[in-house]
């Protein structure tokens, strides 16, 4: 308007041309049209300029319904609640009931029972969590062993996914809750060529399938014989050397890693569970739930199991 309309500062220049001589005003009126069409080209320019800013504005602000939506995200289970759920689910389908215990147990269930003399460190109170009642946070999970065979007669077949509580320091090894899963058969005939058959199908559901199990001799007072479960290290496959030829962490450079105890039910266990041990026979073992989670995903330290971070988590996946 101040330039360009009706009483303009250009239009007020443009009309004064009148003024001049003829010969002058050819090139006066040139220089005038010039600049007013720039100066009209420019206006153009930056109109279109604002229209636009104003369509990518309205652009960014409007919800387009037809717009594909980013992937939810979903989250996954916790690695240890994997790791259980894989151990477990192995012997499920294989017609084992799974069985729950409480996690306050009685000395009687949690030792006794279990042939573990009353002398026994692991029955000291520093070792323990004990109530003032004289009940315990159960050690281990195998006190199932004994509720489960003291209302179900012989044959029997189950797995007790749960937790189990010592009194250890909270660090890079130990913690003072823990994962186990228990198994147990009894029937007739029942020896230990089934125990290592099923510890090594469910060893290579959890790790995968060329996993190979060996026993090791070891004592428990509620198995006679017992044996050290050891598994091939699934880091190396059981060479002890790295694919890059660096010396094996996971396993130390053994190519074995341990992840529970086993053995033949003791006689003196049966009876005290109301069996008799000239009829039947039985398998047990106990596996760390935490050991496997921390093998399978190279783990140096059990914390990070229970911290929960969720970047750490979300690695885990
Ligand atoms: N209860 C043992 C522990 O917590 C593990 C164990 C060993 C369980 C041998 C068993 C077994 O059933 O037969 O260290």
């Amino acid at each position: 308007m101040r330039f360009l309309g009706r009483s303009g500062e250009l239009t007020a220049v443009r009309r004064s041309i009148g003024t001049l001589s003829p010969q002058e005003r050819p090139s006066a009126g040139k220089v005038i049209n010039d600049a007013v069409a720039g100066f009209e080209a420019q206006l153009e320019t930056k109109a279109a300029q604002l229209r636009s800013d104003a369509l990518e504005a309205q652009l960014h602000t409007a919800i387009d319904v037809t717009f594909p939506a980013p992937p939810a995200r979903i989250g996954s289970l916790h690695p240890l609640r994997r790791a259980m759920e894989d151990a477990c689910g192995y012997f499920e389908r294989r017609g084992f009931a799974v069985v729950l215990g409480n996690e306050m147990e009685t000395e009687y269930y949690n030792f006794d029972a279990l042939n573990i003399p009353p002398d026994h460190p692991a029955r000291e109170s520093l070792d323990s969590f004990y109530f003032a009642n004289g009940m315990l946070l159960r050690t281990h999970t195998s006190p199932m062993q004994i509720r489960t065979m003291k209302v179900h007669a012989s044959p029997i077949a189950i797995v007790v996914p749960g937790k189990a509580y010592r009194r250890d320091a909270f660090d890079a090894r130990h913690s003072p809750m823990f994962g186990q899963l228990e198994g147990l058969m009894v029937a007739p005939g029942i020896h230990m060529g089934h125990l290592k058959a099923m510890l090594t199908g469910m060893c290579r559901e959890v790790f995968g399938p060329n996993q190979a199990v060996r026993f090791r001799p070891s004592f428990f007072p509620f198995t006679e014989p017992s044996a050290e479960v050891d598994t091939t290290c699934p880091g190396c496959g059981g060479s002890g050397t790295r694919a890059n030829g660096e010396h094996c962490k996971t396993c130390g450079g053994s190519g074995w890693i341990e992840i529970g105890g086993s053995g033949m039910v003791h006689p003196d266990v049966l009876r005290e569970a109301g069996y008799d041990p000239e009829l039947v026979s039985g398998w047990a073992f106990g596996c760390g739930i935490e050991r496997i989670a921390m093998v399978r995903h190279e783990l140096d330290d059990i914390r990070v199991l229970f911290e929960n971070d969720p970047k750490m988590l979300a690695q885990l996946a």
